[in-house]
């Protein structure tokens, strides 16, 4: 039988994402008829697909830079022409004192977050150990299971502001929200996975006050956010400073497959993830770097998201939405403020079955969401919130979303009818 170190068991045994992934392929695999509105895949927009692929054939075209592309390893921090290139862009646009040297490129946001967690987080030389603070849970299933030591996340939950007949939202709970000795570092999605919440100007601010004052870094990651893609609904300032590590990423823009993410930090910060990069991954892949960087180099990189990204997702979710204010008759529901992101996160007050359990009931009526429960890493105690949520993503065509939506009103009846 294979013997599993330390680290082989940790990645190997009950890790909500990994679980979740290998249950959604398997249902995918059974019935490929089945309505997926789980996964975070970005929608395809045809305008973007033919921007990328126009840049792929001049990367073809041009034998020198097929060559940098697929002939050599680039330093571990990323190709030095393309972080000057965002580091201008960023300069010029925000005003934010970066140069190349606060850039670093990572295989994915999501490698990038695992260094850098564990190079805040965890057992420290002193013999303390130090945990990662999320500030406001429900957030991204993907951190959860990141860090190499145990009770890696501590969190607090959320305010929460209930909006109209049929929506709600989550704000920072700044009386409750307490950094102590243990706390490595402040992380926060924004927009934020899963809620399509996107904390307030004036929230970043405040978290940024407290990082500062208690000499931690304040890690914004903005996968689906400023200042690309832009995948935001409601006015918000990209923020970024010499205490923040901001996380970017190509993949929501239409480049999942490319993995390639972007890191902006201080200088301490970035040297420190570019020697554990080079370890782990000796360089990073160039492809999304060469078909982004013209972009970045003329500053289209944030015209697309405006012109295509965002509007492709905002006049979405407005359809979703209305398709849910329509079908959702006689359930007790709510939907977060959608204020950015690719899906709509859905409360059910006093559900009388776990998320779970709604989770299993939809995939065999064939539809496939994300239940809540994953959502809270941090959350040690059992808030029933936890269970009374689901995410729904709204990337697949309209009709087929409605199709979804009219089962997930009758699974939640039935659910409320019995309990
Ligand atoms: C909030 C958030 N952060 C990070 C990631 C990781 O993205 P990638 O590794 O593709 O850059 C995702 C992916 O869905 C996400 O939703």
């Amino acid at each position: 039988m294979l013997k599993l170190s330390e680290f082989g068991k940790k990645f190997t045994a009950g890790c909500g994402i990994v679980e979740l992934m290998e249950d959604l392929g398997a249902a995918l695999n059974e019935n490929p008829d089945m309505i997926f509105m789980g996964g975070g895949n970005p929608a395809r927009i045809p305008q973007m697909e033919s921007i990328f692929k126009q840049q792929f054939e001049k990367i073809l075209a041009d034998p020198e830079q097929f060559y940098s592309t697929t002939g050599i390893y680039q330093s571990p921090q990323g190709e030095l022409e393309f972080r000057r290139q965002v580091a201008a862009l960023l300069k010029r646009q925000f005003g934010w004192a970066v140069s190349e040297a606060n850039i670093a490129i990572s295989n994915g946001s999501q490698s990038a977050f695992y260094i850098l967690y564990n190079l805040l987080a965890g057992s420290m030389p002193d013999g303390s150990y130090r945990s990662i603070h999320l500030p406001l849970t429900p957030e991204y299933i993907g951190y959860r299971d990141l860090g190499l030591g145990e009770n890696f996340f501590t969190a607090t939950k959320p305010e929460i502001e209930l909006i109209g007949d049929d929506l709600f939202k989550y704000h920072v709970d700044f009386a409750d929200l307490k950094v102590t000795e243990q706390t490595a570092a402040l992380c926060v999605s924004r927009p934020t996975n899963p809620t399509a919440n996107v904390l307030t100007n004036e929230e970043v601010e405040h978290l940024d006050q407290i990082a500062r004052d208690a000499d931690i870094p304040l890690i914004i990651d903005g996968a689906y956010g400023l200042p690309f893609p832009n995948i935001t609904f409601v006015d918000a300032m990209p923020h970024w400073n010499q205490n923040t590590v901001l996380v970017l990423s190509l993949s929501k823009l239409g480049l999942p497959g490319v993995r390639t993410g972007i890191v902006v930090a201080n200088e301490e910060i970035l040297q420190a993830y570019s020697s554990a990069n080079t370890v782990i991954n000796l360089a990073c892949g160039n492809l999304g770097p060469s078909i982004t960087g013209d972009l970045f180099r003329s500053g289209d990189i944030i015209n697309i998201s405006n012109q295509y990204v965002k509007p492709f997702y905002q006049q979405r979710m407005q359809q979703v939405v209305a398709l849910f204010r329509a079908l959702m008759v006689d359930v007790p529901y709510r939907i977060h403020s959608p204020e950015g992101a690719i899906f709509l996160w859905l409360w059910f007050e006093d559900l009388p079955i776990t998320s779970q359990e709604l989770y299993q009931r939809l995939k065999s009526r064939g539809v496939l969401v994300v239940p809540g429960h994953n959502f809270f890493p941090g959350i040690t105690d059992d808030w029933p919130h936890q269970q009374q949520c689901i995410r729904v993503s709204y990337v697949q065509e309209v009709a087929v979303v409605e199709r979804g939506i009219k089962i997930i009103a009758q699974e939640a009846a039935k659910a409320y009818r019995e309990g």
